[in-house]
């Protein structure tokens, strides 16, 4: 029987297995109908092998009609620089502690009601009588707080490995953007209980963002939706905590990982670049770029000119 992640490797990039070697065959298995003939396998056999191929003949008939195992080839099987390590995880783990999030959230939405009024009771329905209700609202509460600590980790990563630099100067800046829409989540989230500590927190909140430079106080109007903090501000807040910027966050995780899959990752610092296949030999380059033609008193072959662009006659 063939492991599951062989099964799962695309037909054209199977190896056809030498002969003794197990493995997929890119051609119908003849020496298993060999050794296990269709008149010798009894019902229950064959509903079983039928059972353990249905996933992956579901798989294909979806990839059949949407072409899609180009796509997901190129993603789940990119090659990745040496010297790639646990780090180069926290990305992930930001988009799992969004996934997160999202899931818990839209649990959360079908009893959450966004009232001043009702806004604190549903909650502690929630909490106290909804079937794994604290617990969920739990998830999502310390959720946020790993997704902020996961996402400033995945920053620091990506600083520190020159991740930014040329040409993913525009996955930092799109980077930067998710940062800030991230804050703005968990700002908003915070006033949707509307208990003492919430209420008071945002309305601080709000201060602070109306001291900004020029923008500020239009900045602070837009968020308290009115002059006063009150049922106006509830209802503007559940908005861009529900739609407004998990959209705005799912279109740029998006665009993120299609720019990380289309440029590949940076190898970390102290890696040092290898040299591609056919290239000059480096003794020999050096020597065409200092034009002795010599390396430690000894000739090499190779242009002595200096011109540097590896032509030898
Ligand atoms: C919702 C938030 C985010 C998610 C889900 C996310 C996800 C990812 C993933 C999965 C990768 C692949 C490599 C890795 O994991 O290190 C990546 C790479 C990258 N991310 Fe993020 N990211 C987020 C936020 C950010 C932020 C805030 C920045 C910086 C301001 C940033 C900058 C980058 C850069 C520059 C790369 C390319 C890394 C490389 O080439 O080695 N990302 N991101």
């Amino acid at each position: 029987m063939p492991k599951l992640s062989d099964l799962l490797v695309p037909a054209p990039l199977r190896k056809t297995p030498k002969p003794g070697e197990t493995g997929v065959p890119k051609t119908p298995a003849t020496q298993d109908l060999k050794d296990n003939p269709p008149e010798q396998q009894t019902e229950y056999g064959r509903l079983g092998e039928k059972a353990l191929e249905a996933p992956t003949e579901a798989l294909a008939w979806v990839d059949q009609r949407m072409a899609a195992s180009g796509f997901l080839t190129g993603m789940l099987f990119r090659k990745v620089p040496k010297g790639t390590n646990w780090f180069y995880t926290l990305g992930s783990a930001t988009l799992f502690a969004f996934i997160v999030q999202a899931v818990t959230g839209v649990f959360l939405a079908m009893f959450y009601t966004p009232s001043t009024t009702q806004a604190y009771t549903s909650i502690a329905h929630i909490n106290n009588d909804v079937f794994l209700g604290q617990f969920v609202h739990g998830m999502h509460k310390w959720g946020a707080s790993v997704m902020v600590i996961l996402i400033f980790l995945h920053m620091g990563r990506t600083f520190f490995f020159g991740a930014y630099k040329y040409p993913r100067e525009l996955n930092w800046v799109i980077g930067v953007v998710l940062l800030i829409l991230t804050m703005t989540m968990a700002f908003t989230g915070y006033l949707l209980p509307f208990d003492q500590r919430s209420y008071w927190a945002s309305i601080v909140g709000i201060n602070i963002n109306g001291t900004g430079p020029i923008v500020g106080p239009y900045l602070s109007d837009f968020l308290r939706a009115g002059p006063e903090f009150g049922a106006t501000t509830l209802a503007r807040f559940y908005a861009i905590h529900m739609l407004l910027v998990p959209g705005a966050i799912i279109a740029l995780i998006g665009a993120h990982l299609y720019l990380v899959v289309k440029l590949g990752t940076t190898a970390p610092p102290w890696v040092k670049a290898g040299r591609p296949k056919g290239a000059m030999p480096k003794a020999e380059l050096e020597a065409g770029a200092n034009g002795s033609g010599r390396v430690n008193g000894s000739r090499v072959a190779g242009p002595v000119s200096g011109d540097g662009n590896g032509a030898s006659a």
